[in-house]
């Protein structure tokens, strides 16, 4: 099998910002409150021209560039997102269509909160399988469109962005160990958009009942979130073979910084080996890990050689984690 690893990532963010106080004028909330429960102190928000595959469209240009490929190179595109521009086509056709990735399949993955890691596991494998070379990941939201910014307890979590990476074939010794993804359909009723599908199909009564809007019964997900972050990534450490003591940087998704101290504390990493930027841009889902990864790049917190933990948690239930070395 091929070694595979990241060749390139970016990152877009809405020009857009939310802040606390600006929720304060919306709901019956604070500043304080929700820094101190959530961590969370502005969040992006998409224009009204600009729908998931926009943003998509500019992480991917940067990730490309990044890796030194052009688009027609890509032979597989992965769109993880709960906010697709539409059912169908997918927002990765939509994607292939804006980038001219000609040669490249395409499709959406739908794993809520975990589907970066989850297409990052689904990438890999085909690559080191020998059935493609480049496949361009990108987790991708719009989160604003499905939330209700008359409900305090969702509205200060969510925002708005894109993070995309290109997988390809890297030098032996690097690359990832491992993957560890999991799910829990028993939880699926704890976090949930039901409006709009099979089950209950958009009408004016759906609409009435804000069914078409972010269901989340948050301290039970809390429970779960704090349970499963630790040890999801413990699993990935113990599949690649690697002690918690060398890891260099952990990833997290970024939905709460509780949650993530949580898992801080069970690896006994101090703050100084996590990536945290949720203060600035909430949670966006699928769109968290690898934002969160490119910034990292970005500001020169990833060296070559160091070793990566990606985890995540969402909707689904879904988990995942992967251990890498840069
Ligand atoms: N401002 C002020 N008060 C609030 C707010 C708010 N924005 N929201 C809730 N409260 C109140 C509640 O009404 C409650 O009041 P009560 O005790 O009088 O009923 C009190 O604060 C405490 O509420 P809890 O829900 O117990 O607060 P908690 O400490 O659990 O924090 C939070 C809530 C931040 C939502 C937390 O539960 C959490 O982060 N859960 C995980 C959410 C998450 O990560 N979701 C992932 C979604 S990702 C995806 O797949 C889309």
């Amino acid at each position: 099998l091929n070694s595979v690893g990241i060749i390139g990532s970016g990152k877009y963010v809405p020009d857009r910002i939310l802040t606390n106080q600006q929720l304060e004028q919306m709901v019956d909330t604070n500043d304080e409150w929700i820094v101190t429960r959530t961590g969370i102190r502005e969040r992006r928000i998409a224009a009204a021209e600009q729908a998931t595959s926009d943003l998509a469209f500019i992480a991917s240009e940067k990730a490309l560039k990044a890796a030194g490929i052009t688009a027609e190179e890509l032979d597989l595109i992965i769109v993880a997102t709960i906010t697709p521009d539409m059912f169908f086509p997918s927002t990765a056709c939509l994607l292939q269509e804006k980038l001219g990735a000609t040669k490249a399949a395409a499709f959406d993955l739908s794993a809520a909160c975990s589907g970066f890691i989850y297409g990052l596991a689904t990438a890999s494998s085909m690559i080191a399988s020998g059935m493609y070379k480049h496949v361009l990941v990108v987790g991708a939201e719009c989160l604003s469109r499905i939330t209700d910014y008359t409900d305090r307890n969702t509205c200060i979590l969510f925002g708005d962005g894109a993070g995309a990476v290109v997988l390809g074939e890297v030098p032996e010794g690097r690359g990832f160990r491992s993957f560890e993804l999991g799910a829990d359909g028993s939880g699926g009723e704890l976090l949930k958009v039901c409006g709009g599908g099979s089950r209950v199909p958009s009408t004016e009564a759906s609409i009435a009942e804000k069914q078409h809007y972010i269901y989340m019964a948050g301290s039970e997900v809390f429970k779960f979130a704090v349970r499963i972050m630790g040890n999801a990534a413990e699993e990935a450490l113990r599949k690649a073979g690697i002690d918690k003591g060398e890891i260099d940087l952990l990833i997290p998704h970024q939905a709460n910084m509780r949650i993530i101290q949580s898992a801080l504390n069970k690896l006994e990493l101090s703050a100084d080996k996590c990536m945290v930027n949720l203060d600035k841009y909430g949670n966006v889902s699928a769109a968290s890990i690898p934002i969160a990864l490119a910034e990292a790049v970005e500001q020169g917190r990833v060296n070559e050689g160091d070793c990566l933990v990606l985890v995540g948690f969402g909707g689904g239930l879904t988990w995942g984690a992967s251990v890498l070395i840069w």
